[in-house]
């Protein structure tokens, strides 16, 4: 039975991942470390480092107890049994593979760090996305020195999604593990079931080999992002020729071998995970001689970025062809509702185009200000941040939604009309208000994949 367990990242994943694992195991002690000091001081007063609903309650049952945050790595790596790696794997920026590979720069030094502590046998869980075979080169690094330690590798991939995480990792879809098929590597993945099993049903505990299981993720994250591709596409023919996106995508989700789900289109998709994630099988497929299979992963991201430029040039033509000292009020940068993080956000380049063409841009955001100002720099020239709506959209020529905060369809639009510059345009880049009703108050209205509404 395991007793000790320690997540290494204390990030979006670590963080929230943990505090539901020391909840439902009051029994084991869970230490989640990170060498970001900053991070780790907010989880341990108590108010995390990221917006996440519901999360601080969680976190604060179990916070002090058998919850513990800590910025001593090596020191946690010594106690503990069972070690998740939860750190970051952004998309290589640098030589071989740059723009494709993940930078595995982080998941390496964990490994060595892991190597060089650990004190006695201890099974390693790979939580954060890593490319099929990493669990290998992990095991090569552990054997390598031949210590007195033994590990065992397991991949335990995270579906969780931003905005709804708590409930994901209270009743997720199924679990992967994957592991060795030697007695050893069966007997490390029963040691990781009998932890799921505290809260999750049996039957939703997959296990498997552990390439099967690297894989399945980046897989999961290609096939759902190819739903928001493919409906952007249609998004598109719906604006020229009269058709309405949200009728076609219910039309096709009810039948019950496509679903409902991930047809929403939008300006795009964006988040810390599936471009960098596609860009991730894409380079395994290119290494593996499997190019034909590379360029069909990579069209889904090519349509991502076409239906970022394509919302940005409808403004424009929208717009009389000039933003030119133009105030636009962009409503929402999180890349979803329900976050502040701003990671590859449509909103972010959408911002940066609209700056491109000289407009004043004005972005306001629930919980995502702050990202914002980093990303996108303060002391730009045409920029300015504004948390309340009604001021941000007050003597602008245009709103831009960009995130679906369920607060945005709530606003009263007679008045942010009134004191707008007219003629007043809103370009809903999410379909998330009421179009026909904000046509009739006076806007200019255009909708992905719905026809202009226009008076002009
Ligand atoms: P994140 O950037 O929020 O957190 C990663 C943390 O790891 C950071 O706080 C960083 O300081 C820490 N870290 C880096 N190197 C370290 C080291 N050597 N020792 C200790 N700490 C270290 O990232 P995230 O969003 O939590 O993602 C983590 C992994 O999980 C990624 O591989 C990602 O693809 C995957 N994932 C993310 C999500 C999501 O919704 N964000 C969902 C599923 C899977
Ligand atoms: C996604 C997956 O849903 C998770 O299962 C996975 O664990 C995670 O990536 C990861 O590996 O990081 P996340 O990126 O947090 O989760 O959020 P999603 O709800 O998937 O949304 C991703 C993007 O697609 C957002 O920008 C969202 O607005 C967009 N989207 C989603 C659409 O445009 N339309 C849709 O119908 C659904």
């Amino acid at each position: 039975m395991i007793k000790s367990i320690l997540c290494i990242g204390a990030g979006y994943v670590g963080g929230p991942t943990m505090a539901v694992v020391a909840k439902h195991c009051p029994d084991i002690r869970v230490v989640v470390a990170d060498i970001n000091a900053e991070r780790v001081s907010a989880w341990q007063s108590g108010v995390p480092p990221i917006y996440e609903p519901g999360l601080a309650e969680v976190l604060r049952a179990s916070l002090g107890k058998n919850l513990h945050f800590s910025a001593d790595v090596d020191g946690a790596i010594a106690s503990a049994e069972m070690i998740f790696v939860s750190v970051n794997t952004p998309t290589k920026t640098f030589g071989q593979g740059a723009g494709r590979a993940p930078d595995l720069q982080y998941w390496e030094r964990t490994a060595r760090s892991i190597l060089q502590h650990a004190r006695g046998d201890t099974i390693v869980v790979e939580k954060s996305t890593l490319p099929v075979r990493t669990a290998e080169a992990m095991e090569r690094i552990f054997r390598s020195a031949g210590g007195r330690s033994r590990f065992e590798v397991l991949s335990n991939p995270e579906f969780l999604a931003e905005g709804s995480a708590i409930a994901d990792l209270e009743h997720p879809d199924r679990v992967l593990i994957g592991g060795a098929t030697t007695p050893s590597g069966q007997a490390a993945i029963q040691q990781l079931v009998e932890i799921y099993t505290r809260w999750v049903p049996r039957d939703r505990i997959l296990t498997s080999n552990v390439w099967s299981s690297e894989l399945s993720k980046l897989a999961a994250n290609a096939f759902l992002a190819q739903r928001v591709s493919s409906i952007n596409a249609i998004s598109a023919i719906c604006e020229r020729t009269g058709a309405d996106v949200v009728e076609v995508a219910k039309a096709i989700g009810a039948d019950r071998r496509i679903g409902p789900h991930f047809l929403r289109a939008g300006v795009g998709f964006g988040g810390s995970c599936f471009q960098k994630d596609i860009l991730n099988l894409v380079y395994l497929c290119e290494t593996s001689g499997l190019p034909e299979v590379a360029r069909y992963w990579e069209t889904v991201v090519q349509m991502n970025e076409y239906q970022k430029q394509r919302f940005v040039r409808r403004m424009v033509g929208a717009m009389f062809d000039t933003l030119a000292h133009k105030r636009i009020a962009v409503f929402g940068v999180a890349f979803k509702a329900n976050t502040g993080d701003t990671r590859e956000s449509p909103a972010l380049q959408v911002c940066r185009e609209l700056l491109a063409e000289h407009a004043q841009v004005c972005v306001t955001d629930p919980q995502a200000i702050a990202s914002a100002r980093r990303d996108l720099g303060e002391a730009v020239s045409g920029l300015s941040f504004e948390s309340d709506p009604y001021a941000a959209a007050r003597g602008a020529h245009a709103i831009a939604l960009l995130t679906e905060w369920a607060e945005y369809a709530e606003l009263d639009y007679e008045r942010i009309y009134a004191g707008m510059e007219k003629p007043a345009f809103l370009f809903d880049g999410r379909n998330h208000l009421d179009a026909e009703r904000l046509y009739r108050i006076g806007f200019n209205v255009y909708s992905i994949g719905h026809p202009d509404r226009s008076r002009l």
